[in-house]
C-alpha cells in the first residue's frame, strides 16, 4: 500500500494570527512498523581504527546505547564499505585474549596488525579477529543491542560467484561461542561498486545467486540464524541504474529470500550542504518518492515484504560539519522517521551512532548531539502504529506525524509530534485533545540553528552523569501551542481514549 503524504492543516484566519488545527483519523491505523523502527549503524570502518574513540568499555557510552532501548532492543548494523575489505580471521588471537584492547589508544603494533591498507585508498584487505567479534558482542549484549552484520561480497571465486568460505568461518566461530545475531547482510552499495575500483562489478543477477547461497548457508546455522537477511542495500532510489539495479535484484531467487529489502538514503552532499537545505520542505519531501519506488517494487515481485532504510542520514561523504551534529539536523531526522513510518518503511537504520558529522554522538567527545535526545524521545513517546493525520490546506513547513502512543503511556493514548520550519512562529491547535497535554517543544539554544545543543522546554539537555541520562520531563499544556520559528515538538494525549484503534486487542 502506497501512502502519500498529505498532511493537511487547517488555515483559520482570525484578526491577526493564523491558527493551524491538526486533526487526525482515530478510525485506522495506517502503517504499523517494527517496534524495532529506529535503528543505528557502526560503519565497519571503525574496525581499522579499533573503534576510534568509542570505548565499548565505558560507562559513558554503555548508558547512551541503553538509552536508546527504553522498551524494545535497538538494532545496530554494523556495515558500510568497509565490509566489502574485511576478512575475518582466527589467527593471531591467542597472544591476545589476555590482553584487554583500548579503543581510542592505539599502540603501532594494534595498528599493523589490524590494518593492512595502502597509502592512497582504504580500499585494501583488513582482518577482523575473533576477539574484535567476541568485543563487539560482550557490548551488543551488555547494551540491549541486536546486531546485523554486513558480510563481504566482494570475496569472489574465479567465476564471479560469491566465495562464502570466511562468511562460514565466522558463521562457525559465532556458533561455538554462543552468539546470537539479529541478521545478516551481504554487500554495501553494490550498484556503484565501479566507483571504488572500476574493474568491481557485481551485478544484480549475480548478487540475488549470492543472497541465495547466503540463505541456504544460514540454515545451517539456525541457532544463530536471526529472522533478518537485508539487501540489496543500493545507493538511494533516485537514479534510473539503481532502481534497475534494486528492481532486478527483487526479481531474482536470492532477492526473494531477503526479508528485509532496504536501501540507503541522504539528503544532500555533506561537502556543500547549507542550513537552508536542512530546513527546506522541499528537499525533506524528496525522500518521498523514493519510498514509494521501493515499496512498488516490492509489491511487484507479489511477497509481503516491508521495506527498509538500511543506512540513513542527512548528508553523505560523513555529513556536513557543523550541521549535520547540530540543531538543525533534527528537521531531516524526524520527518523522515514521520514520512517513512507513514510509508509503511519497517525500520529506519541511522547513520550513524558513532562515527563522522551524522553520528548520534561527537566524535571526539563522545558526548550525544541534538539527534541523540530526539531519538530517545522518539523511542519513549512514539508508538509503532501509525495513524493519518487530516486537516487543510497543505503546508510544507508546518508538518504533523500521529501515532499511537509508546508503550509506557495508557492504551488508546495518541503522541503527535511535528515541525515549524517558519522563520515565525505558528500557533498550532489540536482540537481532538482535551485538558492537560504532554508537551516537550524542542528549540534551538539563543536561536542558533548551529547550535551543539538543543533546549527541551526551554533547559539544555546535557549528560550530568555517566551512568543516567538526564529527566526529559515534558510540560502542562493545552490544545493550543505556539510553536516558535524552527522548532519541534513531541504532544502526547494519555488523559483519555483518543483512538480505539490504538488499544491492544
Ligand atoms: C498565537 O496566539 C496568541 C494567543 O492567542 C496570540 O497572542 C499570538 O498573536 C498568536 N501568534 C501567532 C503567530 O499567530
Ligand atoms: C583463536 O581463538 C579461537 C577461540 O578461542 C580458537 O578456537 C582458535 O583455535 C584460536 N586460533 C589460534 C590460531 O590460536
Ligand atoms: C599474524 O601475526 C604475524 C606476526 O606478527 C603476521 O606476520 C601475520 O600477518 C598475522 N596474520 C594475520 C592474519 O593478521
Ligand atoms: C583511511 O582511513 C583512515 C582511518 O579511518 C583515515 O584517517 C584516512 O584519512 C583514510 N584515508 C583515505 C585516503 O581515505
Ligand atoms: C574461497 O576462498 C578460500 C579462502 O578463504 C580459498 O581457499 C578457496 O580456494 C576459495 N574458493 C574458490 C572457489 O575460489
Ligand atoms: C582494483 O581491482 C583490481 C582487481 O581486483 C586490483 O588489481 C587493483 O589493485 C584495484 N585497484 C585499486 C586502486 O585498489
Ligand atoms: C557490469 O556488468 C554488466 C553486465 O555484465 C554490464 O551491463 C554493466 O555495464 C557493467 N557495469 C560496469 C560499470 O562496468
Amino acid at each position: 500500500m502506497i501512502e502519500y503524504i498529505v498532511i493537511f492543516l487547517i488555515l483559520t484566519t482570525g484578526c491577526e494570527s493564523n491558527v493551524f488545527s491538526v486533526t487526525f483519523d482515530p478510525k485506522s491505523i495506517i502503517s504499523t512498523t517494527s517496534k524495532q523502527f529506529v535503528g543505528v549503524t557502526l560503519d565497519t570502518g571503525l574496525l581499522r581504527v579499533r573503534w576510534d574513540k568509542l570505548d565499548f568499555r565505558s560507562p559513558k557510552v554503555l548508558t547512551l546505547a541503553k538509552g536508546l532501548s527504553p522498551y524494545s532492543k535497538t538494532y545496530l548494523r554494523l556495515g558500510g564499505t568497509a565490509a566489502d575489505f574485511c576478512t575475518f580471521t582466527l589467527s593471531n588471537n591467542t597472544s591476545r585474549n589476555t590482553k584487554k584492547l583500548h579503543p581510542g589508544r592505539l599502540s603501532k603494533d594494534d595498528l599493523l596488525f589490524h590494518l593492512k591498507r595502502n597509502k592512497h585508498k582504504n580500499l585494501t584487505e583488513f582482518f577482523m579477529t575473533g576477539i574484535t567479534w567476541d568485543e563487539i558482542h560482550e557490548f551488543v549484549q551488555k547494551a540491549k543491542l541486536d546486531l546485523i552484520f554486513d558480510l563481504n561480497v566482494l570475496k569472489r571465486t574465479k567465476d564471479q560467484k560469491w566465495n562464502s568460505t570466511n562468511a562460514i568461518e565466522l558463521l562457525k566461530y559465532t556458533q561455538g561461542r554462543g552468539y546470537t545475531m539479529a541478521g545478516w547482510e551481504l554487500g554495501n552499495e553494490p550498484n556503484s561498486f565501479h566507483h571504488l575500483n572500476s574493474s568491481l562489478n557485481v551485478t544484480a543477477e549475480s548478487l540475488g545467486g549470492d543472497f541465495f547461497q547466503l540463505s541456504k548457508i544460514l540454515n545451517h546455522f539456525p541457532e544463530i540464524k536471526g529472522c533478518i537477511l537485508t539487501g540489496p542495500s543500493t545507493t538511494q532510489l533516485n537514479k534510473k541504474p539503481t532502481i534497475k539495479y534494486f528492481s532486478d535484484f527483487m526479481a531474482t531467487e536470492g532477492g526473494r529470500e531477503v526479508t528485509s529489502p532496504n536501501f540507503h538514503q541522504y539528503y544532500v552532499n555533506g561537502r556543500i550542504a547549507t542550513v537552508d537545505d536542512f530546513t527546506n520542505s522541499e528537499v525533506l519531501d524528496s525522500l518521498q518518492d523514493e519510498l514509494r519506488t521501493g515499496n512498488r517494487i516490492i509489491e511487484a515481485t507479489g511477497r509481503k515484504r516491508k521495506l527498509w532504510l538500511g543506512e540513513t542520514s542527512s548528508a553523505y561523504g560523513g555529513g556536513a560539519d557543523g550541521l549535520s551534529d547540530a540543531y538543525v539536523a533534527a528537521f531531516m531526522w524526524l520527518d523522515k522517521l514521520g514520512i517513512s513510518a507513514k510509508n509503511n518503511v519497517d525500520v529506519v537504520l541511522r547513520q550513524s551512532f558513532y562515527g563522522g558529522k551524522y553520528a548520534l554522538l561527537d566524535a571526539t567527545t563522545v558526548d550525544p548531539n541534538p539527534d541523540y535526545w530526539l531519538t530517545v524521545l522518539y523511542k519513549r513517546l512514539v508508538g509503532n502504529k501509525v495513524l493519518n493525520v487530516i486537516s487543510s490546506p497543505l503546508s510544507g513547513d508546518v508538518r504533523f506525524y500521529a501515532h499511537c502512543s509508546a508503550e509506557g503511556f495508557p492504551q488508546g493514548s495518541v503522541t503527535v509530534y511535528g515541525m515549524n520550519l517558519l522563520s515565525k512562529g505558528v500557533n498550532v491547535t489540536f482540537p481532538q485533545f482535551e485538558g492537560q497535554l504532554k508537551i516537550y517543544l524542542l528549540s534551538a539554544p539563543n536561536q542558533n540553528l548551529k547550535s551543539r545543543f538543543v533546549n527541551l522546554n526551554g533547559i539544555t539537555l546535557e549528560m550530568t552523569s555517566d551512568t543516567s541520562l538526564p529527566e526529559l520531563t515534558p510540560r502542562s499544556g493545552p490544545n493550543l501551542l505556539f510553536l516558535p520559528p524552527f522548532s519541534y515538538v513531541f504532544i502526547v494525549a494519555d488523559n483519555k481514549i483518543y483512538s480505539k484503534s490504538c488499544l491492544d486487542t
